[in-house]
C-alpha cells in the first residue's frame, strides 16, 4: 500500500491559484516566493469545484495543468485535492438531494461548505466522475505525489436516503429487532420497536434519550463517512494505485471516530491550530502535543501536518499573532511528534471571502519583506537540516487511551452530573505523563496494548467487547495500568454491567465501586497520598479495596478515610485505581511512583516546567513553552539547527528549541 514517503521533509501550504487566474503575474511571483521560503510541497485545488466544472459535465482543467507544470518546473511537489468539500451552486439547484438535511428534518439551502449528504447517489456520482477525470488527467503528472481528498470531513445528514442507510446499518449490526431492543433496553418508557421502519436518527423533534440509538447513530455517521471516503478514493486508487490518499483531520474531534476513518487512508494528515498566547502556552503546547501523538498513532506512521497558520487565524474570538520564536518552535513540535510535512493555511491571503484576514505566507502586501515570511523561510531552512528524522518513529513505552466511542457514551451520560469532563481528564493525564519527559502514544481501546510498559486509561466508562480481557492480559504480562473514576460502567450499547463496577475490570483492579458522589463546579474534596494532601474534583467513587492495596484515602466529607488510590499487583504487573479526578500536583506525584513501578526512565533528568522533550529517530527535541528562559540538562550531542556541540546544563531561551542529534 502506498504511504507518505516523500524524498524530503515537506514544507508548503494550501495553494488556491484558481482565485488568481486573472493575475498571471501573481501566479509567476508565487513560484519565486515559494523558492525563497524553502517551500517544496503545495496542496492544490481543495475548494476548486466551480473552477474545475463551471457547468454540469464541462470540465475546465487547463488552468490546473498550467499550475502543476509551473510548480513542477520550480521543484515544488503537489498533494492534488479533490474538490468535494464544497460544491457549485448549479449542482444544489438542479439536484437538491445533494444538500444536507438537519436533525429537525429541514433541508439546508445551498451555501457554506461541508454541506452535502454522504449517502446521496447523485453527489457520489458527481464526486466519482470528477475524481476519475482528475486522476485520468493529472494522476501521472510528475508534480503530483499524493491525493488530498475533500476537506475536514464532518457533520451528519438526516435525509430519507440516510435514514434508509441507517436502518440497513442497524440490521447488519443487530440482526433482529429483538436483539436491538434488548441491547438498547427499549422496554424503558415503552420504546420497543416492532418494525424496522420505525427507526429514525436521533432528533430534537423525536428520540434523543435512547443511549443505544445515539451511539449507533454516531457509529453510523463514522461508517457512512468512511464509506463515502472509500467511494471518493476508488477511482483514484484504480487509476493511480501508487499515489497515497489522505484527508485532513481536525484536532480533538469527537464527531467521527478517527481510528475507524483512518483505515480508509494511506496516511494521516492533520490541521493544527493551537491558540498560542491566549492562555498558558504550556497548557496549549500539551494539547497540541496530545493531538500530534494521536495523529501519529492513527496509522502508527509519520503524518502530514496539512494545515497550520504561519501567523494568526481569523476565527478565534481573539486571534493573537505568534510571538517571535513561536513559529519555529511550534513547527518543531509537530516534527518532534512525527510530522513529515509542515504546511500552512494558506499560501497567499485571499482578497475577499471569509478568510481574507487569516494568516498566510504571503500577505496582501505581496512581497517577502514581512516577519511572517521570514519566519516561514526560517522553518524551510530548519527542515533541510533535519531531514534525518524523516520517516522515523519514536520509541514509546507509555500509552494514553482516548477512546472516541467512550467519549460519545460519557458525553451522553445522564448522571451523576452533567459534564463529566472526559476530554479534560484525558488531557490532565497526558500533561502529567508528558511532564515525566517521555514519548507518549495516544491510542484508542481497540489498539494493540502489547509493547507498552504503562497504559493510562482515564474514565474508560465504556468497555467494548474484549477490551477488559486485553487490559487484564496486559497487566498480568507485566504492564502497569492506570484507571480512574467512572471506569467500567457500561458495554458498547451503554448497558450497565451487572455484578458490581468496574464490571469486567473488577478482578484486574481489585476494587468494587459501590457509589459515586458528584461535586459541583468549583467544589473539591481532599485526598491523602504519600503523606501529602491534594485536592480532587468532579467525581468521587466510593470504593472497597478487595485484593488491591490502599495507597491513598479521601481526607474530607463523610468518606474521609475511605480508599481513593489503590494498586492491585497481578501477575507480573500492577493495576492502579484513582477513584476521583485529582489535581495536577497529585498526578505528578502519582505518575512519578507509577513510572518507577513500571521501570520507565525519562529522556532527560529534572525537566523544568513548560519544557517538553521527545525523541524521534536519533534526534532529541527540547522545546521551551514555559514563557521565559530556562535551563535544561541535555545529553551530549550536536544541535542539528545550529551545529553547536551541546550537553549538560543548556540554556533554552524564551520559545527556544534544541534538536540534539545523539551519537
Ligand atoms: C481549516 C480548513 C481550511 C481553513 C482553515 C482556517 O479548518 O480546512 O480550509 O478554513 O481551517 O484556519
Amino acid at each position: 500500500m502506498p504511504t507518505l514517503n516523500l524524498p524530503f521533509l515537506g514544507h508548503g501550504a494550501d495553494y488556491n491559484p484558481d482565485q488568481w487566474r486573472d493575475r498571471p503575474d501573481i501566479l509567476e511571483e508565487d513560484v519565486r516566493l515559494m523558492k525563497l521560503a524553502g517551500c517544496n510541497l503545495m496542496s492544490v485545488g481543495i475548494f476548486s469545484w466551480t473552477a474545475l466544472e463551471p457547468e454540469e459535465g464541462r470540465y475546465d482543467f487547463d488552468w490546473l495543468e498550467a499550475v502543476l507544470d509551473r510548480l513542477h518546473g520550480a521543484g515544488v511537489s503537489v498533494f492534488l485535492a479533490t474538490p468535494s468539500g464544497a460544491r457549485p451552486a448549479w449542482m444544489s439547484q438542479k439536484y437538491p438531494e445533494v444538500l444536507r438535511v438537519r436533525a429537525d428534518g429541514l433541508r439546508n439551502f445551498h451555501g457554506e461548505r461541508h454541506n452535502h449528504c454522504f449517502t446521496s447517489p447523485v453527489y457520489r456520482g458527481f464526486v466519482g466522475r470528477m475524481n476519475a477525470a482528475l486522476a485520468g488527467r493529472f494522476g501521472h503528472h510528475p508534480a503530483v505525489v499524493g491525493w488530498h481528498i475533500s476537506n475536514e470531513y464532518s457533520g451528519e445528514c438526516h435525509c430519507e436516503l440516510c435514514q434508509a442507510a441507517f436502518r440497513d446499518f442497524l440490521k447488519a449490526e443487530y440482526g433482529t429487532l429483538d436483539a436491538l431492543n434488548a441491547a438498547w433496553w427499549t422496554g424503558f418508557w415503552s420504546k420497543t420497536y416492532t418494525d424496522w421502519s420505525q427507526l429514525r436518527s436521533p432528533s430534537p423533534m423525536g428520540e434523543g434519550a435512547l443511549h443505544g440509538l445515539n451511539l449507533a447513530w454516531q457509529r453510523f455517521c463514522t461508517r457512512q463517512t468512511a464509506d463515502f471516503i472509500r467511494a471518493e478514493a476508488a477511482p483514484l486508487r484504480r487509476l493511480t494505485p501508487d499515489l497515497p490518499v489522505t484527508t485532513n483531520l481536525m484536532e480533538l474531534f469527537g464527531q467521527l471516530n478517527y481510528f475507524e476513518l483512518a483505515k480508509e487512508l494511506d496516511f494521516a494528515s492533520y490541521d493544527s491550530y493551537p491558540a498560542w498566547h491566549t492562555a498558558s502556552d504550556e497548557w496549549i503546547a500539551d494539547v497540541a502535543a496530545f493531538n500530534y501523538d494521536l495523529m501519529r498513532c492513527l496509522k502508527q506512521r509519520p503524518f502530514a501536518l496539512m494545515e497550520s497558520t504561519p501567523s494568526q487565524v481569523n476565527w478565534q474570538s481573539v486571534c493573537k499573532l505568534k510571538k517571535p520564536g513561536m513559529h519555529l518552535l511550534s513547527c518543531m513540535q509537530a516534527l518532534a511528534h512525527g510530522a513529515d510535512t509542515i504546511q500552512y493555511f494558506q499560501w497567499r491571503k485571499s482578497r475577499g471571502g471569509s478568510e481574507k484576514f487569516h494568516g498566510a505566507v504571503v500577505d496582501h502586501v505581496g512581497h517577502e519583506h514581512t516577519r511572517t515570511f521570514r519566519d516561514v523561510a526560517q522553518v524551510g531552512d530548519a527542515l533541510k537540516k533535519l531531514d534525518g528524522v524523516r520517516g522515523t518513529m519514536p520509541r514509546v513505552d507509555v500509552a494514553l487511551i482516548c477512546d472516541t466511542e467512550n467519549r460519545w457514551a460519557v458525553e451522553d451520560c445522564q448522571g451523576p452530573r452533567r459534564n463529566l469532563g472526559y476530554i479534560p481528564t484525558v488531557l490532565e493525564h497526558y500533561r502529567a505523563l508528558s511532564r515525566r519527559g517521555v514519548n507518549i502514544d495516544v491510542i484508542d481501546s481497540t489498539c494493540d496494548f502489547s509493547g507498552y510498559r504503562l497504559i493510562a486509561a482515564p474514565m474508560l466508562y465504556m468497555l467494548r467487547p474484549g477490551v477488559a480481557g486485553r487490559l487484564d492480559a496486559f497487566v498480568r504480562n507485566g504492564g502497569v495500568l492506570v484507571c480512574t473514576a467512572m471506569t467500567g460502567r457500561a458495554d458498547r450499547d451503554d448497558l450497565c454491567f451487572l455484578g458490581g463496577f468496574p464490571g469486567p475490570l473488577r478482578d484486574t483492579l481489585g476494587v468494587w465501586i459501590e457509589e459515586v458522589d458528584a461535586l459541583a463546579d468549583g467544589e473539591t474534596q481532599s485526598v491523602a497520598f504519600d503523606g501529602v494532601e491534594y485536592t480532587c474534583s468532579t467525581l468521587c467513587d466510593l470504593i472497597h479495596a478487595g485484593t488491591a492495596r490502599v495507597l491513598g484515602a479521601y481526607a474530607s466529607d463523610f468518606y474521609a478515610g475511605r480508599p481513593c488510590v489503590t494498586r492491585n499487583d497481578l501477575g507480573d504487573g500492577a493495576a492502579y485505581y484513582i477513584a476521583t479526578r485529582p489535581d495536577a500536583d497529585f498526578l505528578d506525584a502519582f505518575y512519578r511512583a507509577a513510572f518507577e513501578r513500571a521501570g520507565i526512565a525519562s529522556l532527560v533528568g529534572g525537566l523544568p516546567r513548560g519544557v517538553q522533550v521527545t525523541r524521534r529517530g536519533d534526534a532529541l527535541f527540547a522545546m521551551n513553552f514555559s514563557g521565559g528562559p530556562c535551563t535544561v540538562t541535555l545529553p551530549e550531542g550536536v544541535d542539528a539547527l545550529t551545529g553547536e556541540r551541546v550537553g549538560g546544563e543548556t540554556p533554552l531561551g524564551l520559545y527556544g528549541v534544541r534538536v540534539v542529534r545523539l551519537p
